[in-house]
């Protein structure tokens, strides 16, 4: 610091705080930058301050031209005084502007502006990077000294520091209008995809369905979707969910087969923090779906405690934390969905007759695929559709005699298995048109014509389809070497779907 009294150094440091205060509460780079200048026009009894900043990309400078206008001066990074201090850091201080060598008078001419002194030095980032030059110009009596040398570089570093918060705001407001963008376009994205349902099938049973979705639509009651695994039901779900008036809030989706009963509490309804010793706050599924949707799936496995409390929140529309003292209201549509038989459960002591009439104030039965065979066809070709979309390959399609085999084929793991199926063939089709070939190209298929260990032609359908499903699975469970996870994979069934026909079938593992 130059030798200056400590009164004067003290009322100086007492600006500075002041202007940095009042710099840090602008959010708007030009207005900031507007601030500044004033400022220090103020401070240094000067005629004009501007503080150019490097742009690294064009390695240019640019400023704002005067107070209050936005127009924009731009040159190049190694012209003038401001030019030198933003490369090499110095302080420069000139007396006679037009004698400096370094003096880049096009900017006089462009702004019709007469420099005599220029005092310029350079804006450092905390880090030390020079992020750009402050200049003040013409000193209204005499020359610029040592303080204002002192009080420029000064009031430089905290200006650095405003810049770049402002900086900083900004890229952070470009970057949420960005995700805002974005959100609204996967949104629209997903109202598009449920909204004509995504459900497919021309026939009856499917068109009930989709008409029954559309009726229930704006009424807020709870229901129950039924149906072999792979069916749907979760589609359904989340058609019902996407064209209600809560499409904007959230689906949350639970899993009650997957959880074991210790977690399941805490699961639906949270945890209050300090419960046990590090027991953090947790948000239960029923609050993380408030104002939305809850889908519980495999509802039929929820334990007798488990459904108690289920039918409490129903009913009251308030929950308790596990170790939560308050209660606290929940509003949440509920959906559930299972491939049990209800009415077998009750009848067992297994399933609570007042839960079951509070979640199927409406009931949807999704069909197994080999009652409604009529769709498979336009099913693949959707699938296939989806899988060309999604790969970006051009448009594929089946041979008619490979249709003609997945219309007859026995599907145990209904739909989903019937999608595996057809993204599989897509990935492995050598040709544009899948072929007859392709079925039989190494990886396992499903056994399309392997003839039923009986003859089928003294059973019933049903009979027929059951021998070749328990056929199938035994298969399966064979090549896995017991990997229930995996056969139910290769059969397109869901882990319990697996497990529930293993039981129909008397499988054991
Ligand atoms: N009618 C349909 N139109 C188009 N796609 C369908 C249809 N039904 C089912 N799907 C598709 O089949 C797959 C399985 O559906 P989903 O997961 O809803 O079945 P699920 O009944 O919930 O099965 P699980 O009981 O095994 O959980 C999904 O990829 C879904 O998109
Ligand atoms: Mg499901």
């Amino acid at each position: 610091m130059g030798a200056m009294p400590s009164s004067e150094w003290s009322e100086k440091l007492a600006t500075i705080l002041a202007i940095s205060q009042k710099m840090n509460s602008e959010r708007d780079l030009g207005a900031l930058l507007d601030l500044i200048a004033r400022e220090a026009t103020n401070v240094l009894l000067c005629d004009r301050a501007s503080i150019f900043l490097l742009d690294r990309e064009r390695n240019e400078l640019w400023s704002k031209v005067a107070l209050g206008s936005d127009e924009i001066l731009r040159f190049d990074a190694r012209m003038g005084i401001a030019g030198r201090t933003a490369a090499t850091g110095e302080t420069i201080n000139v007396k006679d502007a037009y004698s400096h060598p370094q003096f880049y008078n096009a900017i006089d001419d462009r702004t019709g502006y007469r420099t005599r002194n220029v005092l310029s030095v350079a804006v450092r980032n905390q880090k030390g990077a020079i992020i750009g030059a402050f200049e003040a110009l013409n000193k209204r009596v005499g020359a610029f000294n040592e303080r204002d040398e002192d009080f420029l570089d000064a009031l430089a570093s905290h200006a650095a520091v405003a810049i770049e918060n402002v900086q900083l705001i900004g890229e952070l407001r470009r970057r949420e209008d960005e995700l805002a963008e974005q959100n609204a376009h996967l949104m629209r994205e997903v109202e598009s995809k449920y909204s004509t349902h995504g459900i497919i099938g021309a026939g009856v049973r499917i068109q009930q369905v989709v008409r029954l979705v559309e009726r229930i639509r704006d009424s807020l009651v709870n229901v129950l979707i039924t149906g072999e695994s792979g069916t749907g039901k979760e589609m359904v779900a989340k058609a019902i969910h996407y064209t209600s008036a809560r499409a904007r809030r959230p689906f949350v989706a639970l899993n009650c087969a997957a959880l074991p009963e210790t977690l399941l509490e805490s699961e639906l309804f949270g945890i209050e923090k300090g419960v046990a010793t590090g027991v953090e706050q947790r948000v239960g599924q029923f609050q993380k779906a408030d104002g939305g949707t809850l889908f519980l799936d495999e509802v039929g496995d929820l334990s007798l405690i488990a459904q108690a409390k289920i039918l409490r929140v129903l009913q009251e529309r308030v929950m308790e934390r596990v170790g939560g003292r308050n209660a606290i209201s929940v509003d949440v549509r509920l959906l559930a969905a299972t491939n049990k038989d209800l009415e077998a459960e009750i009848a067992k002591g297994a399933f609570r007759e007042d839960l079951y009439y509070r979640i199927k104030v409406v009931h949807i039965h999704m069909p197994p695929l080999r009652d409604i065979r009529e769709e498979i066809g336009l099913l693949a070709n959707h699938f296939l559709k989806e899988y060309c979309a999604e790969t970006g390959r051009p448009g594929m399609e089946f041979a008619p005699e490979v249709l003609r085999r997945l219309v007859v084929a026995p599907w145990p793991g209904n739909i989903r298995q019937l999608r595996n199926e057809v993204m599989r063939l897509a990935a492995i089709a050598r040709q544009i048109v899948i072929s007859e070939e392709d079925l039989w190209e190494g990886v396992p298929t499903p056994r399309y014509n392997q003839a039923p260990a009986k003859s089928t032609k003294s059973q019933s359908l049903k009979a027929a389809v059951g021998q070749l499903e328990k056929q199938m699975i035994l298969e399966a469970m064979q090549e896995t070497r017991n990997n229930q996870q995996q056969a139910a994979k290769t059969l397109g069934l869901s882990r319990q779907g697996l497990i529930n026909k293993m039981k129909r079938y008397a499988i054991s593992a």
